[in-house]
């Protein structure tokens, strides 16, 4: 369906854990207070929600964290949404360290798309951002789903002084495999904010001087914001999310789940729409579509990052709770 402001909305983010295995210095560096097992919404429950979605126009489901795999059942869960009538997508974001054991029946209920959050290639700097030893086994994951004919993204978040140094060996792997490497501008939530992220102009600067013939394509090769590059000696596409100094909110398709059941409109604002309080209280799905109905018609225009400063300081969420 179409938004007040004429925008297709068809694709739903699901955050199904707030939980992660890993503790990225600009993500969750802490242990956070995990939500309750009962404030977390059932598989059934999600299931639910995405087949009203569905009636709705929304046939594209990104099954995210946390990180997802940390979640009992969460390959059942991917297996179901591929199962829903009139589904066009499903794809999962993963930081890839349970990811290997999960290939063969990612690619036996035809996954479209495995998206690894990856953002250094150095053993010492993975460690340093993500508090783990576990570089060797998401290359490995990476490199097995590529093997098997998954279609594979990378996403690097890039900060100033911490890893954009590896900008050309990310662009390496795009070289080496077909792989979709993504370089992502860091967004000012939670501990993100202590960080700085590095302009796309500037990203797109140092690309250019392992692959000279950098273009932009057309292709839509997914459902989020990214713009896609090629060149003669890629066997990949370089991505560019530009979340800061280009906004996409004029061609927003999406919603996202949060894992106790709200349905935030806008990945800015603190807010969301409750579905756990209507689906727990026992109602139809007609009456549950209505909700969803009337929540998308309440989309904001547009995020005001960089612009309302109180907002922003006030803002405590932490990423692994939003979902991406
Ligand atoms: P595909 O394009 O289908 O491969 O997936 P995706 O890019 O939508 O999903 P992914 O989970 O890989 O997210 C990649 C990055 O895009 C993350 O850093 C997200 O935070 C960012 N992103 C996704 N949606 C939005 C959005 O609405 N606004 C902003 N600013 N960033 C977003
Ligand atoms: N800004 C941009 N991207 C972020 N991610 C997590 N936190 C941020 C942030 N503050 C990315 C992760 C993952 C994706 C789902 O979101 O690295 O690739
Ligand atoms: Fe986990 Fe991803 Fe957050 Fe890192 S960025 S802590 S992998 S959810």
């Amino acid at each position: 369906m179409e938004d007040r402001y004429g925008r297709k909305i068809d694709y739903l983010r699901i955050s199904v854990t707030d939980r992660c295995n890993f503790r990225c210095k600009y993500c969750m560096p802490e242990e956070v207070d995990s939500i309750l097992h009962d404030q977390i919404l059932s598989y059934e429950e999600i299931l639910r929600i995405c087949k009203c979605a569905g009636l709705l126009g929304v046939h594209n489901f990104k099954v995210t964290g946390g990180e997802p795999f940390v979640r009992k059942g969460c390959m059942e869960l991917l297996r179901n949404l591929k199962e829903l009538p009139g589904v066009e997508t499903v794809t999962v974001t993963t930081n890839g360290m349970l990811l290997d054991e999960y290939l063969p029946e990612l690619k036996r209920i035809g996954i479209d798309g495995v998206n690894i959050s990856l953002d250094s290639l150095r053993e010492h700097v993975f460690r340093e951002i993500t508090g783990a030893p576990g570089l060797l086994t998401v290359k490995k994951a990476l490199l097995d789903a590529v093997t098997m004919g998954l279609r594979v993204k990378i996403n690097c978040v890039l900060m100033q002084g911490i890893n954009e140094v590896e900008i050309p060996d990310f662009v390496q792997l795009s070289q080496q495999y077909p792989i979709d490497v993504r370089f992502i501008e860091l967004m000012p939530i939670g501990y993100g904010k202590q960080y700085t992220s590095i302009p796309a102009d500037q990203v797109l600067g140092i690309i250019k001087e392992s692959v000279p013939d950098l273009h932009s394509i057309e292709e839509k090769r997914g459902n989020g914001p990214a713009v896609y590059y090629t060149g003669n000696n890629l066997q990949g596409c370089i991505g560019i999310i530009q979340a800061i100094s280009h906004k996409f909110c004029d061609t927003c398709n999406r919603l996202r789940l949060t894992s106790d059941g709200f349905l935030k409109l806008c990945l800015y604002y603190p807010d969301g729409v409750d579905l756990k309080g209507p689906l727990r209280s026992g109602a139809s799905d007609r009456e549950l579509t209505d909700v969803i109905d009337q929540a998308i018609l309440q989309k904001p225009k547009e995020h005001r990052f960089g612009e309302l400063q109180e907002i922003q300081e006030q803002d405590t969420r932490v990423m692994s709770g939003i979902g991406g």
